[in-house]
C-alpha cells in the first residue's frame, strides 16, 4: 500500500471574498484581479511550482451591492479554468457549479470539456447554491427545498456521470484501410428518465485520461453528507476547530461503507486560512489585525443577512430581540442559519449582541511561525481531522511564504509529496480510474458466456 500523504488545493479569492472582505485595500491586489485571468494564471502557477494538488474555485449567481468584493465582479469558473489549463501540466483544476441551477448535459459537457482540455486534470464542486435569490435569476420565484435540491443533486450527478462513459475508450477506431472512423457498438445512449431530469444522450464527448472529472461536494447538513457519503470523491469541508473536523471526517467516512465504497474512495479537504509570522505573537497579532480591518458592524450586518435568503437586517431595530427568520432560513444555508437562531433564543440575544457574537474574533487553528503551522497540518492529517486542506492564502507573498517555508517541512516529515505522483487529478488525489460502466458490463458478459 503507498503511505497516505497530505492534499492541498489553493482557494483564490481575487479581491476578497467571505473573511476577507477588505483585502481588496492591501496594496499587492489589483482592484481588478477577480476579473483578470493573468492573475489566476499566475496563482495556479504558484501553486503548481508547490506541488499542490488543485486550484479550487468557489462561486455565486446571487449578488446584492453589500457581498464581499471579490462576489460583485468575478469570472464564471469554467471559462476561467480552461484559460489556466493551458498554462499549467499538473495541478488539478476544481470548479464549482450548481446542480439547482444547471442542466446536467450542460454540466458533463462542459466539465467534459474541461477535463480534455487540461488532460485530465477536471474536478467539478457540486453545490446546490447556498444564495437563494439565484432563483429568480432563473425564472423562480423561491430557491427549491433542502429535500428537492440534494435530491436533484444526486440525481444530477448520477446523470452527468452517465453522460461521461457515453463513448467507452476505444470507440474512435479511426481506420482508413477499412473507412471506420467510428465503432458504433462503443456509443451509448443514457436514455435517463427520473423525478428531475429526463435525458436521452449520449454526450457528444470522448473521456480524458482520468476517465471522469472528479466529484467534489462542499454542504454540511444531514443531506449535505449523504450526498457525500453516495457520490463524492473530494470535500470541501468548513474545519473550523480540531475536534468538529474529526467528528464531521468520521461521520461521513463512517457512512461510505453503508453504500459499497470503501475510505479511501473520498479525501476530505477542510479550509484552513494560515497566517503566517517569525514568531507565533506576530502571527496572532497579525491575524487579529486582519479581523479587525473587516470589522466594520453595519458591513457584518448586511453580511449576516446571507445565511437568511440575502435578508436585509438595516432597517430593524438592533436592541430588539433577534427576529425570527426560521422561514427565510428553511431553503438556504439552513445548518448556519439553524445554529444563529437557537443560539439567539438561548441566550436571549438582541440583534446586535448575535451579530457580535457570531462575527467575533475566533483565530484559526493554523497561525503561527512556518513550524507552528506544519506541526498543526500534521496533527490534523495524522489525527484523521483531514485528507488535506483547502487554503485561503490571501496575497501571492503569502502563497510564496507557504511554499517556501511549509512546505518543505511537510515534504522533510514524509507528510507532503516532492514530486507529482501522476499527471491527472484523479492520480495525485490516490482515487481510482472509473472504468466505463459499459465496458465493464461487456467484459462480464464476456466472462459468463
Ligand atoms: C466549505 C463550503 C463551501 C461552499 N462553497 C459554496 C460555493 O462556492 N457556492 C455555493 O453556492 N455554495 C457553496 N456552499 C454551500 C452548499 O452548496 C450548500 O448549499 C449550503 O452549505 C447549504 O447546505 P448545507 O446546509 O448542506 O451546508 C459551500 C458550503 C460549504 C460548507
Amino acid at each position: 500500500m503507498t503511505e497516505r500523504k497530505l492534499k492541498l488545493a489553493l482557494s483564490v479569492y481575487g479581491v476578497g471574498g467571505p473573511g476577507q472582505h477588505s483585502l481588496w485595500k492591501d496594496p499587492r491586489i489589483p482592484k481588478d484581479a477577480s476579473i483578470d485571468i493573468r492573475w489566476y494564471i499566475a496563482r495556479a502557477q504558484q501553486a503548481e511550482a508547490a506541488k499542490f494538488d488543485a486550484l479550487f474555485i468557489v462561486d455565486s449567481q446571487f449578488i446584492n451591492a453589500t457581498y464581499p468584493a471579490h462576489y460583485l465582479n468575478r469570472l464564471e469558473p469554467l471559462t476561467l479554468l480552461s484559460a489556466v489549463a493551458t498554462h499549467t501540466t499538473h495541478l488539478g483544476l476544481v470548479g464549482t457549479a450548481s446542480s439547482t441551477y444547471n442542466s446536467p448535459f450542460n454540466l458533463a459537457r462542459r466539465f467534459g470539456s474541461l477535463d480534455l482540455i487540461s488532460g485530465g486534470r477536471a474536478g467539478w464542486n457540486v453545490v446546490t447554491s447556498f444564495d437563494t435569490g439565484t432563483s429568480r435569476n432563473y425564472g423562480l420565484e423561491e430557491h427549491l427545498d433542502y429535500a428537492t435540491r440534494y435530491g436533484r443533486a444526486l440525481e444530477a450527478v448520477e446523470v452527468v456521470r452517465g453522460l461521461w462513459d457515453s463513448y467507452e475508450d476505444d470507440a474512435f477506431v479511426a481506420d482508413l484501410e477499412r473507412g471506420v472512423f467510428l465503432d458504433p457498438e462503443k456509443l451509448h445512449a443514457l436514455n435517463h428518465r427520473g423525478e428531475h431530469f429526463r435525458v436521452d444522450g449520449p454526450l457528444n464527448l470522448s473521456r480524458s485520461k482520468q476517465g471522469q472529472p472528479v466529484i467534489f461536494q462542499a454542504g454540511v447538513s444531514e443531506e449535505g453528507r449523504n450526498l457525500a457519503a453516495q457520490v463524492a470523491e473530494g470535500i470541501y469541508a468548513p474545519g473550523e476547530d480540531f475536534e468538529s473536523a474529526v467528528e464531521y471526517y468520521s461521520d461521513v467516512k463512517g457512512r461510505l461503507a453503508s453504500v459499497g465504497r470503501e475510505w479511501d474512495d473520498l479525501v476530505i479537504l477542510v479550509g484552513a486560512t494560515p497566517v503566517i509570522a517569525s514568531t507565533d505573537a506576530e502571527a496572532h497579532r497579525l491575524a487579529r489585525e486582519i479581523h479587525e480591518a473587516d470589522n466594520d458592524f453595519d458591513r457584518k450586518l448586511a453580511a449576516f443577512g446571507r445565511a437568511f435568503g440575502a435578508y436585509d437586517f438595516s432597517s430593524l431595530d438592533l436592541d430588539a430581540p433577534f427576529p425570527d427568520l426560521t422561514a427565510q432560513a428553511e431553503r438556504g444555508g439552513r445548518t448556519r442559519a439553524a445554529r444563529i437562531i437557537e443560539r439567539a433564543r438561548e441566550g436571549g440575544l438582541s440583534l446586535r449582541e448575535t451579530v457580535e457574537e457570531f462575527t467575533q474574533y475566533t483565530p484559526s487553528p493554523f497561525i503561527g511561525t512556518p513550524t507552528t503551522v506544519a506541526d498543526t497540518i500534521e496533527r490534523w492529517f495524522r489525527g484523521r481531522a483531514a485528507d488535506g486542506l483547502n487554503l485561503r492564502l490571501r496575497t501571492p507573498d503569502d502563497i510564496d511564504r507557504f511554499a517556501g517555508e511549509v512546505v518543505p517541512i511537510l515534504q522533510e516529515r514524509g507528510v507532503f509529496r516532492t514530486e507529482y505522483e501522476a499527471e491527472t487529478l484523479r492520480g495525485n488525489l490516490g482515487l481510482k480510474l472509473p472504468e466505463n460502466r459499459h465496458t465493464v458490463e461487456r467484459e462480464l458478459a464476456g466472462a459468463v458466456a
